[in-house]
């Protein structure tokens, strides 16, 4: 691994604001950033469209081992386009039922084996930002700095109700709030590495700040911790 490559592994459950800080920080920072969630996406998205059975553990880990994914950033901030083999489904992996599919095949351990390596191929110079749930604890354990975000499921849900609605998706806020407390309880009931902070994270819960907020504190903690002696 190369080690000598800093990361900063920002944790957290959906709507809690990592992936938005994160881009942010990347970019401020120039460094690669790591949406690693959009991987299990592809891989429940992938196995949706080749008609693999979502329990069938040994063909989801050979298409997640075989998949090819590239991030292209976009120029005006919006979010990356994703290849998958060429395609470009980054529409398809930010929906909802894709989250929830993702969480399904995530549990397996066989399909988070076949992700790590290419978890690690993203660690490059000068620096990675990693958002997910095991960037700290699992992937990662050596990042400069782990950050845990959290906020209450309510607040969670308001925030991604409105992130719809601003796409022009027709969503309800009660469904929405049902559904990230299902997703919250499996990705924190799995064996495998489960939703919960590294032992060695600075845990922030944003339910009162706003994304700038949160972005200057955690670029405060990563300065800290960057500074030499
Ligand atoms: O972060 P995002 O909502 O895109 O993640 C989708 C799902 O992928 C999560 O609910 C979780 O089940 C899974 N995931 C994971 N480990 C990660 C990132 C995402 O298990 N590092």
């Amino acid at each position: 691994m190369n080690s000598n490559i800093p990361v900063l592994a920002i944790d957290g459950p959906g709507g809690s604001g990592k992936g938005t800080v994160g881009q942010i920080l990347a970019q401020r920072l120039g460094w690669h950033f790591l949406d690693s969630g959009a991987l299990y996406r592809a891989v429940a998205v992938a196995a949706v469209r080749d008609k693999i059975n979502l329990d069938d553990q040994a063909a989801l880990a050979r298409l997640a081992t075989s998949m090819n994914i590239r991030f292209i950033p976009r120029t005006d901030g919006s979010a990356a386009a994703v290849l998958l083999n060429g395609q470009d489904i980054g529409d398809m992996l930010r929906t909802e039922e894709s989250g929830r599919l993702a969480s399904i095949v995530a549990p397996l351990p066989d399909v988070r084996r076949a992700l790590l390596q290419k978890q690690h191929s993203f660690r490059q110079p000068p620096g990675l930002v990693a958002d997910g749930r095991d960037m700290g604890s699992t992937v990662f354990p050596d990042a400069i700095l782990k950050v845990f975000l959290t906020a209450s499921p309510e607040i969670r849900a308001q925030r991604r109700h409105k992130q719809l609605i601003d796409k022009g998706f027709d969503v309800n806020l009660p469904r929405l709030l049902d559904e990230i407390r299902e997703r919250d309880a499996r990705d924190a009931g799995r064996a495998v590495s489960p939703l919960k902070p590294a032992q060695d994270a600075c845990i922030l819960d944003t339910s009162q700040l706003d994304i700038s907020g949160v972005v200057e504190h955690v670029h405060g903690l990563l300065r800290e911790r960057q500074r030499p002696g």
